[in-house]
């Protein structure tokens, strides 16, 4: 008898979500997400060290460059234990500038570039703002591959899947915790699963619709919304549950399948500016969520800043 892992594997693509190289290296993902709270995570391990310092060595104590070595060289080294991609996340300060977000892209590209990772292995992780996508959009025409993040409105993915952008990544998780707290209660079971039944939707509207665009479920609390989504063409799982998914026996049925979205009800939406606003003003989960995980990502960047600081000007006092 399999294990789930191994079973799901048949279905859609393993991704590891986290900036611990060493769990990247025992689960042998196909890709590797990561994003500041996980790289801030990372930061502090005592054997991730000589990354931090070879990251103060290359941004010559100041906070943005050294920050941005710290992301390209846990990447380098995270794409040393995956056959695939690395995503790279793009400042959150920078949700709603879409210049600002193009520019921090191609600095991240020409420093993986000189560290001698091709593009192609790179996807640059930007929030699913309208200026979010607007940047995405002119990136993947220079050959700067996307995954948006922070997605939890229909509005957002089919604005994405509009962009042309590489890969989405739709949130099981958060908008499982948001209706938790919103119905005070302690768990909500799978086939009621809001997060669960947002990525079966996206699923099948891109399917139906022939997008290219890649759907990546992300951000899970249990093992059983991931096995919901099996036949996602990719699933970033957090270390922990993929150890649970190793650890369980058994064969895991697909549930989404191209032929089944054919099928599906479906009606095609474009969305100009004012439309994706309107829509997506229209889930309150969606509107809490996004600006929240902004807050989050940016607050978890700025304690990684500060770390760095503080580690910069301990080396100079001892100098
Ligand atoms: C992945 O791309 C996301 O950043 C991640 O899955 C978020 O997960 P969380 O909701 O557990 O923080």
């Amino acid at each position: 008898m399999p294990s789930q892992l191994e079973s799901l594997r048949q279905h859609s693509a393993v991704v590891a979500d986290t900036g611990d190289i060493d769990a990247i290296a025992r689960w042998r993902p196909q890709d590797a997400t990561t994003n500041p709270s996980l790289l801030l995570a990372a930061a502090q391990e005592a054997r991730f060290r000589p990354l931090v310092e070879e990251a103060l060595e290359r941004g010559r104590g100041a906070a943005a460059p050294t920050l941005e070595w710290l992301f390209v060289l846990f990447g380098r080294e995270i794409l040393k234990h995956v056959p695939g991609r690395v995503s790279t996340e793009v400042d959150a300060r920078l949700s709603f500038d879409a210049e600002g977000s193009m520019a921090k892209a191609r600095r991240f590209i020409e420093l993986y570039e000189g560290a001698g990772v091709a593009r192609g292995r790179v996807l640059i992780k930007l929030a699913s703002t309208w200026e979010g996508i607007r940047a995405a959009e002119q990136l993947e025409r220079e050959g700067i591959h996307c995954n948006m993040t922070l997605l939890f409105s229909f509005a957002q993915a089919a604005a994405c899947a509009d962009a042309g952008v590489t890969l989405i990544s739709p949130f099981v998780g958060r908008i499982y915790d948001w209706h938790k707290a919103a119905r005070k209660v302690d768990d909500i079971p799978i086939a009621e699963d809001p997060g669960v039944a947002s990525v079966t939707r996206i699923y099948r509207y891109y399917k139906k619709f022939g997008y290219a665009t890649q759907v990546m479920g992300a951000s899970f609390r249990k093992t059983g919304q991931i096995l919901a989504l099996a036949g996602c063409d990719l699933l970033t799982l957090a270390p922990e549950l993929l150890e649970k998914l190793a650890a369980a026996e058994g064969e895991v049925p697909r549930r989404l399948q191209p032929q089944d979205a054919a099928a599906q009800d479906l009606e095609r939406i474009a969305l100009d500016e004012k439309g994706y606003r309107w829509r997506h003003n229209e889930d309150p989960m969606a509107v809490e969520k996004l600006a929240d995980g902004i807050r989050r990502f940016d607050a978890d960047a700025r304690k990684l800043e500060q770390t760095l600081l503080t580690l910069v000007a301990h080396r100079r006092a001892v100098a």
